[in-house]
């Protein structure tokens, strides 16, 4: 295959060599020399999602799988780690998030007597459902694990340290940096992007507002509207904002999406619901299903799980407790709250109670290969788009 037309606009298409024929076409772009992969794709950390067979069958396939680190206990990080270098020797990354509600853990003991009672009466509603007792109590104070888990990705001398809702800072950075360690930070406006640039990330991921699960925000200016700006409009500003290499995340699912993003000037992807629906992740097959099966337009961004705003398909949950006007707990603590509901809800294969965390770019996604075969197709639709486009403007 000849080398592709590039705008001079376009950095990341620039930058982008597609090699070989359309069976094995590769697409490198300078993501790929910096963490030491063969195409520029990233599986996001997921909680419940991400464990190391979804990892190392991304990272076989040339990508880089992440290890979700969020509330796993150090030991059992470290034994995920090692874990994943027994199924493969090429990089991978891990993920923790760095939230100020996590640093530490934010106190129940702060919450208001009416507030709690007010959540707990609609979470009541749900457990009534499923054969829960009603709860008037506090939340648990979750465990303070954050700088143990970092600890443990430094003596394990993971690739990467994958970064979700927080600013790392230039201290945990320079750690990384002095075992070889790349630091890939996550953000969703063009402030916060400038604050992790300052903190001189290895790559910043941005991440548009089609993304499933979290918003990765995590200062209180940030309102829900300011940091909801979609993937095609925030990737450029944020590259023209800052040197350090920008990867796009939010709704991309095919190759298009992972052309569309280097056009932008991105130099990779990350991708989270794709891999959801893929047969090594851990999400149970109900969610993965309602990926497969519904539409782009029933997600929604809500804060009734967490407390913390995150896209998710609707369901009972979603639409029962927003029509009850019930307030939400601080960040996490709404999490603890309604955690025997999603865990009962989860054990009876139960999708109305659960968060079932998805991106816009579900409408794209209708069935379950391996995650490998996920990496691949990606970087062969790419080269395929990357070609149309050539012989388009060969054309004209
Ligand atoms: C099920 C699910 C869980 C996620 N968990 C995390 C997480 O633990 N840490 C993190 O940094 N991002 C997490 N994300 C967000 C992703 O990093 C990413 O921004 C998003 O998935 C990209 O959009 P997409 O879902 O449209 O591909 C999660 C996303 C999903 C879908």
């Amino acid at each position: 295959m000849s080398e592709p037309a590039t705008p001079p606009s376009a950095p990341g298409l620039e930058a982008a060599r597609v090699e070989g024929s359309r069976r094995v076409a590769k697409l490198r772009t300078r993501l790929c020399d910096l963490i030491g992969i063969d195409c520029p794709v990233l599986q996001s950390g997921m909680g419940r999602v991400a464990g190391p067979d979804l990892v190392a069958e991304v990272s076989k396939a040339g990508g880089l799988g992440i290890l979700a680190g969020l509330n796993v206990p150090p030991d059992a990080l470290r034994q995920q780690i090692r874990r994943v270098r027994e199924l493969t020797d090429r990089p991978f990354g891990v993920n923790l998030w760095l939230h100020p509600a996590l640093l530490p853990p934010a106190d129940p003991q702060g919450v208001p007597g009416d507030v709690l009672a007010a959540v707990q009466r609609a979470l009541n509603g749900f457990r009534a459902r499923l054969g829960l007792p009603a709860s008037q109590a506090s939340p648990e104070r979750l465990p303070d694990l954050v700088e143990a888990s970092f600890q443990t990705l430094l003596e394990e001398r993971v690739p990467v340290f994958s970064v979700g809702l927080g600013n790392p800072g230039i201290e945990r950075v320079r750690r990384c940096r002095e075992r070889g360690i790349k630091v890939v930070a996550m953000v969703t406006t063009v402030e916060d992007a400038r604050a992790v640039a300052a903190a001189e990330v290895d790559v910043i991921v941005a991440q548009g507002s089609e993304a499933g699960g979290h918003r990765s925000t995590w200062n209180g200016r940030a309102s829900g509207e300011s940091a909801s700006i979609g993937t095609l409009a925030l990737v450029p500003q944020i590259v023209d904002a800052v040197p350090t290499p920008v990867v796009a995340a939010g709704g991309i699912a095919d190759g298009r999406g992972l052309v569309a993003a280097l056009a932008l000037g991105a130099c990779g992807v990350l991708l989270g619901t794709r891999f959801v629906a893929t047969r090594e992740s851990l999400a149970p097959l109900f969610w993965k299903r309602a990926i497969i099966d519904r539409s782009s337009n029933e997600t929604t961004v809500t804060t009734a799980f967490t407390g913390l705003r995150a896209r998710v398909l609707r369901n009972v949950f979603t639409e029962e407790y927003a029509a009850s006007g019930a307030p939400v707990l601080p960040p996490l603590l709404q999490a603890g709250a309604a955690r025997d509901i999603v865990t009962r809800s989860t054990d009876w294969n139960d999708p109305r109670f659960v968060p079932l965390y998805s991106g816009q770019g579900n409408g794209l996604i209708r069935d379950l290969p391996g995650a490998g075969e996920v990496v691949r197709r990606l970087t062969e639709e790419a080269a395929i788009a990357l070609r149309d486009l050539a012989a388009a403007d060969a054309a004209a």
